[in-house]
Protein backbone atom coordinates (compact mmCIF):
# COMPACT_ATOMS: atom_id res chain seq x y z
CA UNK A 1 0.00 0.00 0.00
CA UNK A 2 1.10 3.56 -0.93
CA UNK A 3 2.38 5.33 2.04
CA UNK A 4 0.06 8.70 3.51
CA UNK A 5 1.60 11.85 2.70
CA UNK A 6 2.94 12.78 6.38
CA UNK A 7 2.41 9.61 7.51
CA UNK A 8 -1.06 10.50 8.08
CA UNK A 9 -3.61 8.17 8.46
CA UNK A 10 -7.28 8.45 6.44
CA UNK A 11 -9.46 9.62 9.78
CA UNK A 12 -13.16 7.40 9.72
CA UNK A 13 -15.83 9.13 7.85
CA UNK A 14 -18.29 11.28 9.98
CA UNK A 15 -21.20 9.08 11.02
CA UNK A 16 -24.09 10.78 9.56
CA UNK A 17 -22.09 12.38 6.16
CA UNK A 18 -21.50 8.90 5.98
CA UNK A 19 -25.02 7.12 6.28
CA UNK A 20 -26.45 10.25 3.95
CA UNK A 21 -24.37 9.09 1.17
CA UNK A 22 -25.35 5.30 1.77
CA UNK A 23 -29.04 6.75 1.73
CA UNK A 24 -28.84 8.45 -1.41
CA UNK A 25 -27.10 5.57 -3.29
CA UNK A 26 -29.84 3.02 -1.95
CA UNK A 27 -32.32 2.26 -4.93
CA UNK A 28 -35.02 1.55 -3.19
CA UNK A 29 -38.72 2.48 -3.58
CA UNK A 30 -39.90 2.95 0.04
CA UNK A 31 -36.15 4.04 1.88
CA UNK A 32 -36.56 6.64 4.59
CA UNK A 33 -34.20 8.88 5.84
CA UNK A 34 -33.97 9.76 9.45
CA UNK A 35 -30.88 10.80 9.46
CA UNK A 36 -30.28 14.17 8.66
CA UNK A 37 -31.05 17.25 10.88
CA UNK A 38 -32.59 19.61 8.43
CA UNK A 39 -35.93 20.16 7.92
CA UNK A 40 -37.99 17.87 5.41
CA UNK A 41 -41.99 18.84 4.18
CA UNK A 42 -44.82 16.51 4.14
CA UNK A 43 -43.39 15.21 0.94
CA UNK A 44 -40.00 14.77 2.27
CA UNK A 45 -38.28 17.76 0.63
CA UNK A 46 -36.27 20.54 1.52
CA UNK A 47 -38.74 23.32 2.50
CA UNK A 48 -37.94 27.31 1.77
CA UNK A 49 -39.54 29.21 4.28
CA UNK A 50 -41.94 31.79 2.72
CA UNK A 51 -40.58 34.30 4.41
CA UNK A 52 -37.18 33.62 3.21
CA UNK A 53 -38.37 33.42 -0.18
CA UNK A 54 -39.79 37.15 0.19
CA UNK A 55 -36.99 38.16 1.68
CA UNK A 56 -35.26 36.34 -1.06
CA UNK A 57 -37.02 38.23 -3.82
CA UNK A 58 -37.11 41.58 -1.72
CA UNK A 59 -33.61 41.45 -2.30
CA UNK A 60 -33.13 40.37 -5.88
CA UNK A 61 -32.41 43.63 -7.10
CA UNK A 62 -29.58 44.30 -4.28
CA UNK A 63 -26.39 43.75 -6.42
CA UNK A 64 -24.25 44.36 -3.31
CA UNK A 65 -21.10 41.54 -3.20
CA UNK A 66 -18.40 43.59 -1.60
CA UNK A 67 -16.92 42.44 1.59
CA UNK A 68 -18.82 42.57 4.97
CA UNK A 69 -16.70 44.40 7.90
CA UNK A 70 -14.54 41.28 10.07
CA UNK A 71 -17.40 41.07 12.53
CA UNK A 72 -20.17 40.46 9.78
CA UNK A 73 -23.18 42.68 9.54
CA UNK A 74 -23.97 45.52 12.01
CA UNK A 75 -28.12 44.78 11.23
CA UNK A 76 -27.71 41.13 11.49
CA UNK A 77 -26.22 41.58 14.86
CA UNK A 78 -28.92 43.86 16.35
CA UNK A 79 -31.43 41.51 15.35
CA UNK A 80 -29.41 38.30 16.60
CA UNK A 81 -29.02 40.22 20.24
CA UNK A 82 -32.86 41.50 20.33
CA UNK A 83 -33.84 37.46 19.23
CA UNK A 84 -31.77 35.90 21.76
CA UNK A 85 -32.30 37.88 24.73
CA UNK A 86 -34.82 40.06 24.04
CA UNK A 87 -35.34 44.08 23.29
CA UNK A 88 -34.79 45.14 26.88
CA UNK A 89 -33.00 42.74 28.18
CA UNK A 90 -30.42 43.73 25.04
CA UNK A 91 -30.60 47.62 25.90
CA UNK A 92 -29.77 46.50 29.52
CA UNK A 93 -26.72 44.92 28.06
CA UNK A 94 -25.35 47.70 26.37
CA UNK A 95 -21.51 47.58 27.08
CA UNK A 96 -21.75 44.56 28.53
CA UNK A 97 -21.71 42.43 25.18
CA UNK A 98 -19.61 41.63 22.19
CA UNK A 99 -21.14 40.22 19.28
CA UNK A 100 -19.74 39.14 16.37
CA UNK A 101 -21.09 37.30 12.86
CA UNK A 102 -20.08 33.81 12.85
CA UNK A 103 -19.74 31.05 10.21
CA UNK A 104 -23.28 29.29 11.53
CA UNK A 105 -23.61 27.74 14.60
CA UNK A 106 -20.22 25.52 13.73
CA UNK A 107 -18.74 28.98 13.68
CA UNK A 108 -19.78 30.18 16.81
CA UNK A 109 -18.99 27.41 18.78
CA UNK A 110 -15.40 27.24 17.43
CA UNK A 111 -14.93 30.89 17.45
CA UNK A 112 -16.04 30.67 21.59
CA UNK A 113 -14.03 27.68 22.04
CA UNK A 114 -10.56 29.41 20.32
CA UNK A 115 -11.06 32.55 22.45
CA UNK A 116 -11.86 30.64 25.81
CA UNK A 117 -9.02 28.17 25.40
CA UNK A 118 -6.89 31.43 24.60
CA UNK A 119 -8.08 34.03 27.29
CA UNK A 120 -10.21 32.26 29.82
CA UNK A 121 -7.95 29.49 30.12
CA UNK A 122 -10.70 26.79 31.70
CA UNK A 123 -8.54 23.52 33.61
CA UNK A 124 -11.70 21.73 31.58
CA UNK A 125 -14.79 22.01 29.44
CA UNK A 126 -17.48 20.20 30.43
CA UNK A 127 -19.98 18.35 27.24
CA UNK A 128 -22.89 17.03 28.00
CA UNK A 129 -23.15 13.00 27.57
CA UNK A 130 -24.59 12.74 24.75
CA UNK A 131 -24.34 15.91 22.84
CA UNK A 132 -24.14 17.09 19.28
CA UNK A 133 -20.92 15.32 17.88
CA UNK A 134 -18.77 18.38 16.96
CA UNK A 135 -18.54 19.45 20.59
CA UNK A 136 -16.11 16.91 21.26
CA UNK A 137 -14.11 17.92 18.21
CA UNK A 138 -14.03 21.49 18.73
CA UNK A 139 -12.97 21.71 21.93
CA UNK A 140 -10.60 18.97 21.01
CA UNK A 141 -8.99 20.98 18.49
CA UNK A 142 -8.35 24.02 20.43
CA UNK A 143 -6.42 21.60 23.39
CA UNK A 144 -8.91 21.68 26.33
CA UNK A 145 -9.62 18.94 28.36
CA UNK A 146 -12.63 17.28 27.65
CA UNK A 147 -15.05 16.14 30.20
CA UNK A 148 -18.48 14.71 29.75
CA UNK A 149 -21.12 15.31 32.52
CA UNK A 150 -24.18 13.04 32.97
CA UNK A 151 -27.14 14.64 30.72
CA UNK A 152 -29.18 11.68 29.92
CA UNK A 153 -30.42 8.23 31.84
CA UNK A 154 -31.50 6.09 30.00
CA UNK A 155 -33.38 4.25 32.71
CA UNK A 156 -35.65 7.36 33.06
CA UNK A 157 -35.31 8.25 29.38
CA UNK A 158 -35.15 11.54 30.74
CA UNK A 159 -32.45 14.23 32.27
CA UNK A 160 -30.02 13.05 34.38
CA UNK A 161 -30.38 16.49 36.91
CA UNK A 162 -28.91 14.82 39.96
CA UNK A 163 -25.76 13.25 37.74
CA UNK A 164 -24.87 16.19 36.23
CA UNK A 165 -25.01 18.51 39.15
CA UNK A 166 -22.82 15.71 40.93
CA UNK A 167 -20.32 16.35 38.63
CA UNK A 168 -19.84 19.99 38.81
CA UNK A 169 -20.21 20.41 42.82
CA UNK A 170 -17.49 17.42 42.68
CA UNK A 171 -14.75 18.37 40.23
CA UNK A 172 -15.47 21.76 38.53
CA UNK A 173 -13.84 24.33 39.28
CA UNK A 174 -13.84 28.13 38.64
CA UNK A 175 -13.68 29.13 35.27
CA UNK A 176 -14.42 25.77 33.87
CA UNK A 177 -16.33 25.96 31.04
CA UNK A 178 -19.84 24.51 30.72
CA UNK A 179 -21.35 23.56 27.74
CA UNK A 180 -25.29 23.81 27.56
CA UNK A 181 -27.63 23.68 24.66
CA UNK A 182 -30.32 26.15 25.22
CA UNK A 183 -33.04 23.88 24.02
CA UNK A 184 -34.26 20.70 22.29
CA UNK A 185 -31.06 18.89 22.91
CA UNK A 186 -29.38 16.95 20.41
CA UNK A 187 -29.44 13.85 19.83
CA UNK A 188 -32.04 13.44 23.01
CA UNK A 189 -34.55 15.62 22.61
CA UNK A 190 -34.98 16.18 26.59
CA UNK A 191 -34.65 19.37 28.01
CA UNK A 192 -34.72 20.73 31.58
CA UNK A 193 -37.43 22.61 33.25
CA UNK A 194 -37.49 25.93 34.67
CA UNK A 195 -37.07 24.22 38.06
CA UNK A 196 -33.93 22.32 36.56
CA UNK A 197 -32.37 25.58 35.01
CA UNK A 198 -32.32 27.13 38.01
CA UNK A 199 -30.87 24.47 39.80
CA UNK A 200 -28.19 24.39 37.15
CA UNK A 201 -27.78 28.29 37.36
CA UNK A 202 -27.22 28.43 40.96
CA UNK A 203 -24.57 25.94 40.94
CA UNK A 204 -23.07 27.73 37.67
CA UNK A 205 -23.07 31.13 40.19
CA UNK A 206 -21.97 29.68 43.01
CA UNK A 207 -18.59 27.73 41.47
CA UNK A 208 -17.89 30.79 39.25
CA UNK A 209 -18.14 28.29 35.70
CA UNK A 210 -18.45 29.95 32.51
CA UNK A 211 -21.56 29.14 30.72
CA UNK A 212 -21.50 28.34 26.78
CA UNK A 213 -25.02 28.18 25.59
CA UNK A 214 -25.22 26.43 22.12
CA UNK A 215 -28.56 27.99 20.95
CA UNK A 216 -29.58 26.05 17.53
CA UNK A 217 -33.24 25.48 17.82
CA UNK A 218 -34.70 28.83 19.04
CA UNK A 219 -38.04 29.16 17.57
CA UNK A 220 -37.50 25.56 15.55
CA UNK A 221 -37.95 23.54 19.15
CA UNK A 222 -41.58 24.85 19.98
CA UNK A 223 -42.86 27.53 17.42
CA UNK A 224 -42.34 29.92 20.44
CA UNK A 225 -39.09 32.53 19.83
CA UNK A 226 -38.87 33.80 23.61
CA UNK A 227 -40.18 30.36 25.32
CA UNK A 228 -37.03 28.41 23.27
CA UNK A 229 -34.54 31.38 24.84
CA UNK A 230 -35.68 31.29 28.58
CA UNK A 231 -32.98 29.20 29.42
CA UNK A 232 -30.19 31.93 27.93
CA UNK A 233 -32.66 34.60 29.72
CA UNK A 234 -32.72 33.14 33.06
CA UNK A 235 -29.01 32.53 33.42
CA UNK A 236 -28.20 36.41 32.27
CA UNK A 237 -30.16 37.28 35.27
CA UNK A 238 -28.91 35.31 37.51
CA UNK A 239 -25.12 35.41 36.47
CA UNK A 240 -24.84 38.42 34.82
CA UNK A 241 -27.42 41.19 36.77
CA UNK A 242 -27.60 39.47 39.88
CA UNK A 243 -23.94 37.56 39.53
CA UNK A 244 -20.77 37.64 41.75
CA UNK A 245 -18.39 40.35 39.90
CA UNK A 246 -15.95 37.61 39.77
CA UNK A 247 -18.30 35.35 37.42
CA UNK A 248 -16.40 34.82 34.43
CA UNK A 249 -19.43 35.56 32.58
CA UNK A 250 -21.36 33.49 29.53
CA UNK A 251 -21.87 33.36 25.65
CA UNK A 252 -24.41 32.14 23.07
CA UNK A 253 -23.50 30.51 20.37
CA UNK A 254 -26.50 31.41 17.97
CA UNK A 255 -27.09 29.74 14.64
CA UNK A 256 -29.96 30.03 11.99
CA UNK A 257 -29.34 27.28 9.82
CA UNK A 258 -32.52 25.36 11.50
CA UNK A 259 -34.86 28.32 12.37
CA UNK A 260 -34.63 29.76 8.80
CA UNK A 261 -33.55 26.77 6.89
CA UNK A 262 -30.08 28.41 5.94
CA UNK A 263 -28.44 25.40 6.43
CA UNK A 264 -26.22 25.73 3.53
CA UNK A 265 -25.92 29.72 4.17
CA UNK A 266 -23.74 29.92 7.01
CA UNK A 267 -25.49 32.25 9.11
CA UNK A 268 -24.59 32.29 12.82
CA UNK A 269 -23.93 34.88 15.52
CA UNK A 270 -21.28 34.88 19.06
CA UNK A 271 -22.47 37.12 21.67
CA UNK A 272 -20.20 37.33 24.91
CA UNK A 273 -21.51 38.67 27.78
CA UNK A 274 -18.99 40.28 30.14
CA UNK A 275 -19.42 40.52 33.61
CA UNK A 276 -21.46 44.33 34.38
CA UNK A 277 -18.42 46.35 36.29
CA UNK A 278 -15.90 45.55 32.87
CA UNK A 279 -16.09 46.79 29.48
CA UNK A 280 -16.45 43.74 26.22
CA UNK A 281 -14.53 46.25 23.97
CA UNK A 282 -10.92 44.28 24.65
CA UNK A 283 -12.82 40.87 23.88
CA UNK A 284 -14.60 42.13 21.03
CA UNK A 285 -11.35 43.74 19.24
CA UNK A 286 -9.62 39.68 20.12
CA UNK A 287 -13.21 38.16 18.57
CA UNK A 288 -12.12 40.32 15.30
CA UNK A 289 -8.58 39.29 15.03
CA UNK A 290 -9.54 35.89 15.05
CA UNK A 291 -11.88 36.20 12.68
CA UNK A 292 -9.39 38.19 10.32
CA UNK A 293 -7.15 35.14 10.96
CA UNK A 294 -9.21 32.60 9.70
CA UNK A 295 -11.93 33.56 7.33
CA UNK A 296 -11.48 37.58 7.04
CA UNK A 297 -14.88 38.38 6.72
CA UNK A 298 -17.86 36.61 7.09
CA UNK A 299 -20.89 35.21 4.36
CA UNK A 300 -23.06 38.09 3.34
CA UNK A 301 -26.46 36.56 1.64
CA UNK A 302 -27.35 34.52 4.24
CA UNK A 303 -27.26 36.92 6.77
CA UNK A 304 -29.09 39.58 4.27
CA UNK A 305 -31.71 37.30 4.33
CA UNK A 306 -32.17 36.77 8.34
CA UNK A 307 -31.77 41.14 9.15
CA UNK A 308 -34.33 41.21 5.69
CA UNK A 309 -37.05 39.19 7.59
CA UNK A 310 -36.17 39.78 11.23
CA UNK A 311 -36.02 43.80 10.63
CA UNK A 312 -39.46 43.75 8.51
CA UNK A 313 -43.06 43.51 11.14
CA UNK A 314 -44.78 41.82 8.20
CA UNK A 315 -41.48 39.22 7.32
CA UNK A 316 -41.36 38.92 11.02
CA UNK A 317 -44.96 37.76 11.36
CA UNK A 318 -44.32 35.21 8.18
CA UNK A 319 -41.41 33.93 10.11
CA UNK A 320 -43.57 33.12 13.25
CA UNK A 321 -46.05 31.22 11.17
CA UNK A 322 -43.21 29.52 9.41
CA UNK A 323 -41.71 28.53 12.87
CA UNK A 324 -45.19 27.38 13.77
CA UNK A 325 -45.50 25.30 10.41
CA UNK A 326 -42.08 23.70 11.29
CA UNK A 327 -42.36 23.06 14.53
CA UNK A 328 -46.45 21.69 14.26
CA UNK A 329 -45.64 19.16 11.47
CA UNK A 330 -42.84 18.20 13.53
CA UNK A 331 -45.24 17.42 17.03
CA UNK A 332 -47.71 15.83 14.51
CA UNK A 333 -45.47 13.15 13.32
CA UNK A 334 -44.17 12.46 16.97
CA UNK A 335 -48.01 11.95 17.72
CA UNK A 336 -48.30 9.76 14.71
CA UNK A 337 -45.69 7.57 14.85
CA UNK A 338 -46.30 7.39 18.99
CA UNK A 339 -49.81 5.99 17.81
CA UNK A 340 -49.08 3.48 15.33
CA UNK A 341 -46.48 2.15 17.25
CA UNK A 342 -48.85 1.79 20.27
CA UNK A 343 -51.57 0.25 18.42
CA UNK A 344 -48.72 -2.13 17.06
CA UNK A 345 -48.33 -3.29 20.96
CA UNK A 346 -44.82 -2.55 20.02
CA UNK A 347 -43.22 -3.07 23.25
CA UNK A 348 -41.53 -0.04 25.18
CA UNK A 349 -42.26 3.74 26.47
CA UNK A 350 -43.57 5.52 23.40
CA UNK A 351 -45.19 8.39 24.98
CA UNK A 352 -41.35 10.02 25.37
CA UNK A 353 -41.78 10.47 21.57
CA UNK A 354 -44.24 12.78 22.56
CA UNK A 355 -42.32 14.43 25.83
CA UNK A 356 -39.40 14.88 23.92
CA UNK A 357 -38.68 17.98 21.89
CA UNK A 358 -37.58 19.18 18.41
CA UNK A 359 -36.38 17.46 15.86
CA UNK A 360 -34.68 14.85 17.28
CA UNK A 361 -35.58 11.84 19.49
CA UNK A 362 -34.21 8.92 21.29
CA UNK A 363 -35.41 5.71 20.23
CA UNK A 364 -33.51 3.07 22.58
CA UNK A 365 -33.15 1.09 19.28
CA UNK A 366 -30.13 -1.07 19.84
CA UNK A 367 -27.26 -0.94 16.49
CA UNK A 368 -28.57 -4.43 15.93
CA UNK A 369 -31.86 -3.04 15.48
CA UNK A 370 -30.43 -0.06 13.60
CA UNK A 371 -28.69 -2.19 11.06
CA UNK A 372 -31.97 -4.41 10.44
CA UNK A 373 -34.07 -1.22 9.68
CA UNK A 374 -31.04 -0.27 7.49
CA UNK A 375 -30.56 -3.27 5.84
CA UNK A 376 -33.98 -5.21 5.71
CA UNK A 377 -36.28 -1.69 5.73
CA UNK A 378 -33.95 0.59 3.80
CA UNK A 379 -34.64 2.94 6.87
CA UNK A 380 -31.69 5.43 7.76
CA UNK A 381 -30.89 6.38 11.65
CA UNK A 382 -27.81 6.85 13.16
CA UNK A 383 -26.51 4.08 15.43
CA UNK A 384 -27.42 5.38 18.83
CA UNK A 385 -30.76 5.01 17.69
CA UNK A 386 -31.53 9.03 17.64
CA UNK A 387 -34.01 9.58 14.66
CA UNK A 388 -34.94 12.93 12.73
CA UNK A 389 -38.70 12.86 13.25
CA UNK A 390 -38.24 15.76 10.36
CA UNK A 391 -38.11 12.78 7.86
CA UNK A 392 -41.85 11.10 9.05
CA UNK A 393 -44.92 11.98 6.95
CA UNK A 394 -48.01 10.72 6.20
CA UNK A 395 -46.82 8.46 3.53
CA UNK A 396 -43.83 6.96 5.02
CA UNK A 397 -44.70 6.88 9.14
CA UNK A 398 -46.90 3.57 8.91
CA UNK A 399 -44.04 2.00 6.94
CA UNK A 400 -41.54 3.19 9.58
CA UNK A 401 -43.59 1.98 12.78
CA UNK A 402 -44.30 -1.51 10.80
CA UNK A 403 -40.63 -1.49 10.52
CA UNK A 404 -40.14 -0.97 14.49
CA UNK A 405 -42.36 -3.10 15.13
CA UNK A 406 -40.33 -6.02 13.23
CA UNK A 407 -36.99 -5.11 14.28
CA UNK A 408 -38.31 -5.14 18.28
CA UNK A 409 -40.42 -7.49 18.31
CA UNK A 410 -38.64 -10.24 17.11
CA UNK A 411 -35.17 -9.14 18.55
CA UNK A 412 -34.98 -7.93 22.13
CA UNK A 413 -31.61 -6.21 21.59
C1 LIG B 1 -26.58 21.45 19.05
C2 LIG B 1 -26.10 22.02 17.77
N1 LIG B 1 -25.26 23.05 17.79
C3 LIG B 1 -24.79 23.62 16.68
C4 LIG B 1 -25.17 23.15 15.45
C5 LIG B 1 -24.55 23.87 14.29
O1 LIG B 1 -25.23 23.97 13.15
P1 LIG B 1 -24.78 24.96 12.00
O2 LIG B 1 -23.30 25.03 11.97
O3 LIG B 1 -25.37 24.37 10.78
O4 LIG B 1 -25.38 26.28 12.34
C6 LIG B 1 -26.02 22.05 15.35
C7 LIG B 1 -26.39 21.47 14.07
O5 LIG B 1 -26.86 20.38 13.94
C8 LIG B 1 -26.51 21.48 16.55
O6 LIG B 1 -27.37 20.45 16.55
Amino acid sequence: MTEQYLGLPIGPADTAFGLMAEYDADQHLNKVSLIAGAYRDENGQPWVLPSVKEAKARLAQDQNHEYLGIAGSPALINVAQSLTFGSNMTKNLDKSIASIQTVSGTGANHMAAHFLARHLRPKRVYIPSPTWINHQTIWAGVGIHIEEYPYYSAETRGVDLEGMLSVFETTAEERDVVVLQACAHNPTGVDLTHEQWARVAEVMKRKKLYVLFDSAYQGFATGDVNGDAWSIRYFVEQLIFNGEPDHPGLCVAQSFSKNFGLYGERVGVLHLVVPRHLAAQGARSELLGLARAEYSNPPRYGASIVETVLGNEELKGQWLRDLDTMSSRIKSMRRELRRRLESKETPGDWSVLESQIGMFSYTALSQKQVTRLREEFHIYLLPSGRVSICGLNEKNVEYVASAFREVIGFNSN
